[in-house]
């Protein structure tokens, strides 16, 4: 694993913007691995502005997004489809079609998750996957305890994830969706590149239990460190629980 430690969460949203660039350019059909959340937010500041000044070429990418919440139109504002469009994908030059978040409106959700681990296979696998942490340690919405070869699913959300997401939802976690679709820890381990971020002192718990405690389906991040190229990027502030 390579760990790097930023002096300030500025920098670290930076560098990780350009580790994202670094690997779409070279490769002639990247495929990213997309993470949504406040900490991502920045991410995609950057990378639009690199289109924007620098040209970064979007036109040959797929990505493909970790999860969505189960019972949201892909243009409720609250929805991950709206936030992707919303921070990156208008912004840029991605054609439309080679973009791929889970159906959480799906009549048949677990036929939904078959299809979607099947068009990552298509794709030719995942080049990059970008992934925050949660407060429950989860990686995509894999809340504990998460095996290490669990595929893309439906799953429940624990009441402290939709705590920490309520500020979407008005701050009332009652309105948070109990439920979502996510890739699987499995199917995040067999992404050829893992770049996890994390910022601010909220995460400095959980972010040294994930890469300093166990490595088990109780911190479903800590599966990160299985990985041959894993890369995480942290502020001074989330890396200020590690010994
Ligand atoms: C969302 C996702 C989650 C978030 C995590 C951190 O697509 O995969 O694992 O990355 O919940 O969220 P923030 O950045 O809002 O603290």
């Amino acid at each position: 694993m390579r760990l790097i430690i930023m002096p300030d969460p500025d920098i670290a949203l930076r560098l990780a913007a350009s580790e994202i660039a670094s690997h779409m350019t070279s490769s002639r059909h990247p495929v990213l691995g997309l993470a949504t959340g406040r900490t991502m937010e920045g991410v995609y500041g950057h990378l639009a502005a690199l289109h924007e000044r620098d040209g970064l070429d979007f036109s040959t990418t797929s990505t493909f997004n970790l999860d969505e919440y189960v019972g949201l139109s892909q243009d409720d504002p609250r929805s991950y489809h709206y936030y992707m469009h919303d921070l990156l994908f208008r912004h840029v030059n991605i054609d439309p079609a080679s973009v791929h978040l889970p159906d959480g409106m799906g009549q048949d959700l677990d036929a939904e998750c078959t299809a979607y681990e099947a068009a990552i296979s298509r794709a030719g696998g995942i080049d990059l996957q970008l992934l925050g942490i949660g407060d429950t340690g989860h990686i995509g919405f894999n809340e504990p305890p998460s095996p290490f070869d669990t595929r893309t699913r439906c799953v429940t959300l624990n009441d402290k994830t939709r705590e920490q997401n309520a500020s979407m939802f008005g701050g009332d976690p009652a309105q948070v969706p109990h439920q979502a679709l996510t890739m699987g820890v499995g199917t995040i381990l067999e992404a050829r590149h893992l770049l996890l971020l994390a910022l601010g002192t909220a995460k400095a718990d959980i972010v040294a239990k994930a890469l300093e405690g166990e490595v088990g389906p109780q911190v479903s991040a800590s599966a990160i460190r299985l990985h041959a190229r894993c890369t995480v990027i942290l502020d001074k502030a989330s890396a200020s629980g590690l010994s």
